[in-house]
């Protein structure tokens, strides 16, 4: 497998908005992030993933844009995301742009040219179905809720958006949308950025007459172009958003040639709890299919693509409170477990901001507490339409809401968890006071500390990165254990994923005695035979000569 930096990168998620407010208006920016540096730095990631910051009416914060060269003043100027990417830079750290590509701003100028005639050289820059009002061009939905199809009566036309209706899908059918597309990012490519992270990319071609919106006939093919004329001319690190991707699917996406993207970040895991209200609902993750999904992409990837690690982003709650304990007496413990388990992955991990705290969902009380365009009207949908009655959502919003992840990064215990000196634009939750970076950087024994050792021995030990990874105990519905191996090396690494004390045997022909404890969520964790794990435990056993004899056959049986 080709040594690329990225592969043993860690990457560190910003959502812009709500990570640190530097004048005074209650959301974040991008100068809020450079004072931020030396955090970032400190806990030893490679490169920033930045959602978006350019020019948007922030109808879907800021993943609606209106100009793509240029940087929304709330966040500041071009100056300012020059100056990031250069003190990053001296940082060691690398800047990862969002590109938004499915779609841009209704108040984007080529929108705003495309609906004013036929004729206009824009208008087929987006895609447009003749019609008659109120007699949509079929039935298909908005991720968003309400129809796809959005009707402009000085055309006589709808237009199509899989997403808000301020958020016109392109046509990528059009060459001179992609060339204008590929321009764009040479621009940024130029400026330094590090990489880019594609937003909803697996939905740009789309075939709305058939209903084809993810995964369409011309998909691979335009991705090739786009790798082609733009990331391949640098040294780009690339990540694609792929709702819709399979293992097959991801080998294509992330091929070793290049031919694509680097690697892909796909949604299989965090699926799981998903069902026929879609995410709307407050199932638990089973842990035997979690296993069972996540130890697939492990193993069909090796050798063939790259996948992303990761338990939470700006789309998701948190994942402490999805699959971990919240309570004072486990929440550092599950936290560092979950952790744990994702980074002794093959794969690149990303840390979504405030993971590496700890921080948790928001008790957000009532409907207006919420700011996301997708919770907002998903609350519409389901109690007009009497799905559900209106406590029943309040909970599943409380439970799965984006907002969850949005509310601001707590750096200490002052007002507003030091994220700003205003209001800030959503609730700050009240739990700051005692989750906060000040006081995780001062304990050794932190989550904050743990996450540091844990992307450090990524950086130390190559089986990390590279170790060929088996499950154990698939059917265990409360332990997730796996090894890795590499070059005679052996990791084992034990998760116990509930509060239940458990007995754990080492498995046959894996000595304990010989077992180095590199790192656990417990004090005065040792390994033995035949162990009792404690509520939430978490341990990697390193082996510096490999126990199996392949010639004998494996020795887990
Ligand atoms: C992606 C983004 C999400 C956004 C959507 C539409 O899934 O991560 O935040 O709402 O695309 O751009």
């Amino acid at each position: 497998m080709a040594a690329e930096w990225w592969k043993k990168a860690v990457v560190y998620q910003i959502y812009p908005r709500s990570f640190k407010d530097s004048d005074g208006d209650g959301i974040g920016d991008l100068n809020g992030i450079i004072e931020k540096l030396d955090y970032l730095e400190e806990l030893g990631i490679d490169a920033v993933w930045l959602s978006p910051v350019c020019k948007s009416p922030q109808d879907d914060n800021g993943y609606d844009i209106s100009d793509y060269q240029d940087i929304d003043p709330l966040f500041g100027s071009l100056l300012d995301m020059e100056r990031l990417i250069k003190e990053a830079g001296e940082h060691g750290i690398k800047i990862i742009m969002d590109l938004v590509l499915n779609h841009t701003s209704d108040e984007h100028r080529w929108f705003l040219e495309a609906k004013k005639s036929k004729d206009n050289p824009y208008h087929d820059y987006y895609v447009w179905r003749d019609g008659e009002e109120g007699v949509l061009p079929n039935d298909m939905r908005a991720c968003f809720g309400g129809p796809a199809w959005e009707w402009v009566p000085e055309l006589s036309q709808y237009y199509f958006h899989q997403f808000s209706v301020k958020q016109p899908d392109l046509n990528w059918e059009n060459e001179a949308v992609r060339r204008e597309i590929y321009e764009m990012i040479r621009w940024w490519m130029d400026k330094g950025v590090g990489g880019f992270r594609l937003d909803v990319i697996d939905q740009i071609a789309k075939e709305p007459d058939l209903k084809i919106t993810g995964n369409g006939p011309r998909l691979h093919e335009f991705i090739r172009e786009l790798s082609r004329e733009t990331f391949q001319k640098g040294d780009c690190v690339t990540v694609g958003e792929c709702w819709g991707a399979d293992t097959e699917r991801a080998k294509l996406y992330s091929a070793p040639d290049g031919s694509e993207f680097s690697m892909v970040f796909q949604f299989e895991h965090m699926d799981l709890d998903g069902g026929e209200t879609f995410k709307w609902n407050d199932r638990r993750i089973d842990l035997v299919e979690l296993k069972a999904v996540l130890s697939k992409w492990q193993v069909e990837l090796e050798g063939k693509a790259w996948n992303s690690l990761y338990w939470c982003n700006h789309d998701q709650p948190r994942m402490l409170s999805r699959l971990g304990n919240t309570s004072s007496s486990y929440r550092e413990t599950s936290a560092k477990m979950l952790a744990i388990c994702l980074h002794m992955m093959q794969g690149t991990p990303y840390v979504y901001q405030g993971e590496e705290l700890g921080m948790t969902n928001a008790p957000f009380e009532k409907l207006e507490d919420f700011r996301d365009i997708e919770s907002i009207n998903a609350y519409h949908q389901y109690v007009e339409n009497g799905r559900f009655d209106h406590d029943t959502m309040m909970r599943y919003l409380r439970y799965k809401s984006r907002d969850n992840a949005r509310t601001p990064m707590q750096w200490d215990d002052t007002e507003n968890a030091g994220f700003t000196k205003g209001i800030p634009w959503i609730m700050v939750n009240p739990n700051y006071r005692e989750i906060n970076a000040a006081d995780q950087m001062a304990r050794p024994d932190s989550v904050f500390h743990f996450y540091q050792k844990l992307i450090r021995l990524r950086k130390e030990h190559e089986i990390v990165v590279y170790g060929h990874y088996e499950l154990l105990m698939p059917d265990d519905p409360e332990l997730y254990v796996y090894t890795r191996e590499w070059n005679g090396e052996m990791l084992l690494v034990v998760c116990n994923f509930s509060d239940n004390e458990r007995r754990f045997v080492f498995p046959e022909g894996l000595d304990a005695k010989k077992a180095e404890l590199w790192i656990g969520n417990y004090p005065e964790a040792q390994a033995a035979d035949d162990m009792v794990l404690r509520a939430y435990e978490a341990m990697v056993f390193y082996f510096g000569t490999q126990m199996r004899n392949r010639a004998e056959g494996t020795i887990y049986g």
